[in-house]
C-alpha cells in the first residue's frame, strides 16, 4: 500500500535577509470565528490567516449548519442564523485544541453545548477545569459523556457572576467571555488572561454590540446583552508568527524587516532579542530585527502569561540560544511538559539538558543536519529555524503541526533567502523523495 506523506527539506546555512509579511492571528481567529455562533446576523472576518486549524473550525461551523465562505485569501463569510445543533461532535472536533470555544460559544447561544474533548498539540496535561469552574459558576452543569463528550447545560438562561480564575488561563477567560455575553447581568472575571487575541476577541464582540470591559487587564466585566448584530471585523495580526521569523533572522544572523504586526505584543521577545546583541527598530507596523551588528550572546528566558515572554515562542527562541556562546536557562512555568523539540535538536548537535522546568542550553555549537520530526506546532517551527541554521540538508517530517499555524511558511521563508522546499515521500518505504 502506498501512503503518501509530506516532509521539509531545508538546505542550511543561508542568512535571512529583506521583508516577510505576517498574518492574521491564529488564536485570535480560532477564537473569533466560534464567537460568530453568538451573533445573530452574519459576519465577514477579514486578515484570516490560511491554516489548517482555520478551515477546520470552519468545516465545523458548517456541519452544524452555519454557511462558511471564504470570499477571498484572506476574508470569511459566517451566516450563523442557520444553526440547528447544539452540539458538535464529530472526528473534525477531536481534531483540534480550540473547539473547546464551541462551548463557551453555544452555552451562550442555546444555554446547551455537547462537544467532544478537543485535541490539538499535545505538551502535558491539558484539563479544562477552570472553563467548567466558570460554566458552573454562571449556572451551567456538566457530566462527562463516555469519557469523551462534555455536555454541559443551564436550566434557561446563564446567570452573570463574580469569577476567579486560579490562573489567568487563556482558555477559561475566552471560554468564560463567550458564556456571559448573552448571560443575565453582570460577569466579572478576576485574575484573566490579557493576551492580545483576548482583547481581540472583546473588540469583535463589542463590535457586535457585547458589553465587555476591561479586556487586557486583570478583571474583566461582562454586561449581558440579547442581541448581537453583524459586522465586518479584521482580525490581529499573528504575535506568534512574527516572533518565529524574528528568532529566524537572528538564529542565521540575518536582517530581517517583519510587516503587518503590533510592536506592543512583541515587547517581551524583542527585549530578549536585544539582550542578547540584535538592533531592533519599531515601526508603526513593523520591526527590524538586525543580528549583523554584533556577535551575539546568551541570556535567560522565563515564559510567562501576557505580558510576559510567550510559551508558545520558547521552543524558537531557545533554537537561537543554541547557536550563540554560552549557557542560557529557559524556565517554562506554563506548561508542564513543553520540551519534546530537545530530543529532536539533540539530534541535530544541540546540547540541552532538561530539568523538569528547566532547559540548560550549552551554546555555540554548530548545529549539523538531521532527519528530525515535528513533535507540535512551535517545536515544529524550532525545527524549521534549527535546519535553517544548519550545515547539510534537514528533512522535517510530521509537517502537519506546522501547517495548522504558519501560513506558507516556505513562500515567506524562500522570499527571505531561505532554500526550504515541501516534498511528498511514501512512507512505507520511505526512501526516493517526489518533488
Ligand atoms: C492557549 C494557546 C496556546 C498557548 C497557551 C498559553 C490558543 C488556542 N492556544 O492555550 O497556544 O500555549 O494559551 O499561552 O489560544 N490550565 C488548567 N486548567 C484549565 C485551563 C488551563 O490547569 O482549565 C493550565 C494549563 O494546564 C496550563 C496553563 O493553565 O498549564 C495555561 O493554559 P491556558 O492559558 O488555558 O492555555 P490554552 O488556552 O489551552
Amino acid at each position: 500500500m502506498c501512503a503518501t506523506l509530506e516532509k521539509y527539506v531545508i538546505n542550511g546555512g543561508n542568512v535571512l535577509d529583506g521583508e516577510v509579511s505576517i498574518s492574521g492571528a491564529k488564536n485570535a481567529a480560532v477564537a473569533i470565528i466560534p464567537a460568530v455562533i453568538l451573533c445573530d446576523e452574519p459576519c465577514r472576518i477579514e486578515n484570516i490567516p490560511n491554516i489548517s486549524d482555520v478551515s477546520l473550525i470552519g468545516r465545523i461551523l458548517q456541519e452544524m449548519g452555519a454557511e462558511v465562505k471564504r470570499i477571498d485569501k484572506s476574508t470569511l463569510y459566517i451566516n450563523p442564523t442557520k444553526i440547528n445543533s447544539c452540539s458538535a461532535t464529530s472526528d473534525l472536533v477531536r481534531g483540534m485544541r480550540a473547539s473547546y470555544y464551541l462551548l463557551g460559544a453555544l452555552l451562550g447561544r442555546c444555554h446547551q453545548a455537547k462537544v467532544c474533548l478537543p485535541g490539538g498539540c499535545n505538551f502535558g496535561a491539558r484539563p479544562i477545569d477552570l472553563h467548567l469552574k466558570g460554566f458552573a459558576a454562571l449556572g451551567a452543569r456538566h457530566e462527562l459523556v463516555n469519557g469523551a463528550i462534555i455536555d454541559v447545560k443551564s436550566d434557561g438562561k446563564l446567570q452573570g457572576n463574580h469569577i476567579y480564575l486560579d490562573f489567568a488561563s487563556v482558555g477559561a477567560t475566552i471560554n468564560i467571555m463567550l458564556a456571559a455575553v448573552k448571560a443575565e447581568g453582570q460577569t466579572v472575571i478576576e485574575n484573566a488572561a490579557k493576551e492580545p487575541h483576548i482583547v481581540d476577541l472583546a473588540n469583535f464582540l463589542n463590535s457586535m454590540g457585547a458589553q465587555i470591559r476591561g479586556a487586557g487587564t486583570d478583571t474583566i466585566k461582562i454586561r449581558g446583552v440579547d442581541f448581537l448584530h453583524g459586522v465586518t471585523y479584521s482580525i490581529i495580526p499573528d504575535q506568534i508568527e512574527a516572533g518565529t521569523y524574528m528568532c529566524a533572522a537572528a538564529a542565521t544572523r540575518g536582517r530581517v524587516l517583519v510587516n503587518n504586526v503590533t510592536p506592543k505584543h512583541l515587547e517581551s521577545i524583542t527585549a530578549k532579542l536585544r539582550e542578547i546583541g540584535c538592533e531592533i527598530k519599531e515601526f508603526d507596523e513593523a520591526v527590524l530585527v538586525d543580528a549583523t551588528v554584533r556577535p551575539l550572546n546568551r541570556c535567560n528566558i522565563k515564559t510567562m502569561p501576557h505580558p510576559g515572554f510567550p510559551t508558545d515562542c520558547q521552543p524558537q527562541f531557545a533554537t537561537l540560544l543554541c547557536t550563540v556562546d554560552g549557557t542560557s536557562i529557559i524556565n517554562e512555568s506554563v506548561w508542564d511538559n513543553r520540551y519534546q523539540y530537545v530530543s529532536e535538536l539533540t539530534l541535530m548537535g544541540a546540547h540541552i539538558s532538561v530539568e523538569g522546568r528547566l532547559a540548560i542550553i550549552e551554546g555555540g555549537s554548530k548545529l549539523t543536519a538531521a532527519p528530525v520530526k515535528a513533535t507540535d506546532l512551535r517545536a515544529g517551527a524550532a525545527m524549521v529555524i534549527a535546519g535553517l541554521c544548519a550545515d547539510g540538508v534537514t528533512e522535517i517530517s510530521s509537517i502537519q503541526y506546522i501547517e495548522r499555524g504558519y501560513e506558507n511558511i516556505i513562500e515567506k521563508l524562500n522570499a527571505l533567502g531561505a532554500d526550504i522546499k515541501k516534498v511528498y515521500y511514501d512512507h512505507t518505504t520511505d526512501s526516493s523523495l517526489r518533488a
